[in-house]
């Protein structure tokens, strides 16, 4: 990390701590998305071999799991579900992976008390070479609220020459003519600064390139996302790319780092994997309630690194709606460390109480400091709440 990055991070800090936050712009007003969106999307295990048989079993599993009940909602297609456009123009699914189309799959994912999401692309293809929205933005708009669609992922492959914040307004309007509520998730990469127009025109915006299923990839989309987290908040929010929690790439400790740094950055939390099949240690990281409130929290505030205790250490804050912090210790080195948060970088004084959010358990009340033994490559979350009177 960069000392520049590091001073950048101190001032947003004192800003997010401080509680004044400047927004750019004012946010897209679609009314959706208030908190950032959960659900899954089928893109980082299945890539192109999506079907509607793996869309309704991965809604039973959703449900089954208790998933849904932890507030995952949209379930996702995303690249490969279209083949072509028919002689009107409209969208033309698959019909071997999808026999009867799309709105009798979306039907079933309501019927199971979820919501149903689709993807296309800004351009003239998708980045697997299915047919683009580019010129047919009405008409997409249309036929997905006629279908049921209540969320859409805009990919930008196939766009050369075109100008994003033009294309991605003009789907935005297209949704909104659509007459139904839809969530809009802009996808170019980052490459266009999305964290300047995007809280106008969709909900999320991706900052990152696609993530892996490795530390190093997961850690540098988290590097990547930090650097714009004055952009987001209720309605509209900063995208480091769906979770690989579950994917086999990473250890545990390292998919719990995952999730932790996901909920303190207020991300949209897109399980990437097979949950038909995924462990019981999958389902418990993904079901971890009291992670999951930090990332669904009112205030909507993107936490943001507090504290440099030493190379590769983090400390990560993210202020709550009642007052208290969460607070992320990470340790990005291959050794296990104690990691220190003085209540100072916190805007704590005296005492406060401590709370292992992953654990469930209370830590015990501490004076101007908590410490905590991190592993390799991990994190320990916790929630930090001054006692009364301090
Ligand atoms: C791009 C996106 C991914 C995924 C693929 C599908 O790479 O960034 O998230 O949607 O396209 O082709």
């Amino acid at each position: 990390m960069s000392v520049r990055h590091a001073l950048l991070w101190c001032i947003g800090s004192a800003v997010i701590l401080g509680g004044a936050r400047p927004r750019p712009r004012p946010p897209l007003d679609n009314g959706l998305a208030r908190t950032p969106p959960m659900g899954w999307n089928s893109w980082n295990h299945f890539g192109c071999d999506v079907s509607a048989q793996l869309i309704r079993e991965t809604a039973d599993a959703i449900t089954a799991s208790g998933m849904r009940d932890a507030g995952y909602q949209y379930v996702v297609i995303d690249d490969c579900w279209q083949v072509a456009r028919d002689r009107s123009g409209r969208i033309v699914a698959d019909s071997t992976r999808f026999p009867g189309g799309i709105k009798p799959l979306a039907d079933y994912v309501h019927s199971k008390g979820l919501k149903f999401g689709i993807y296309t692309d800004a351009g003239r293809r998708t980045c697997q070479g299915r047919p683009g929205t580019y010129g047919s933005e009405e008409l997409d708009a249309r036929t997905y609220a006629e279908w049921g669609v209540d969320y859409v992922k805009e990919d930008w492959c196939n766009a050369q020459g075109l100008d994003a914040p033009a294309q991605y307004a003009k789907f935005r309007d297209a949704l909104a003519k659509s007459g139904r509520a839809i969530v809009f998730s802009i996808c170019e990469w980052g490459s266009n600064q999305p964290w300047k127009w995007g809280p106008r025109t969709g909900n999320l915006w991706r900052t990152t390139g696609d993530i892996e299923d490795s530390w190093a990839s997961m850690i540098s989309r988290v590097d990547l996302n930090a650097q714009y987290a004055l952009a987001e908040g209720p309605g509209g929010w900063n995208d480091p790319d769906m979770l690989e929690i579950g994917n086999g790439g990473m250890t545990e400790d390292e998919y719990r780092a995952h999730f932790s740094l996901w909920a303190v950055m207020a991300a949209p939390l897109l399980a990437g994997n097979d949950v038909r099949t995924m462990s019981a240690a999958t389902r418990d990281i993904l079901t971890n309630k009291e992670v999951i409130a930090v990332d669904q929290d009112s205030l909507g505030i993107q936490g943001m690194i507090v504290e440099l205790p030493g190379p590769d250490l983090q400390v990560w804050a993210k202020p709550l709606a009642d007052s208290s912090r969460a607070v992320v210790l990470l340790n990005r080195s291959a050794l296990q460390t104690v990691i220190t948060v003085p209540w100072w970088s916190l805007r704590l004084k005296g005492t406060a109480k401590v709370r292992n959010v992953w654990t469930h358990t209370d830590v015990g009340s501490f004076d101007r400091q908590f410490s905590a033994t991190v592993p390799a490559h991990g994190a320990v979350m916790v929630r930090i709440t001054s006692v009364a009177g301090n």
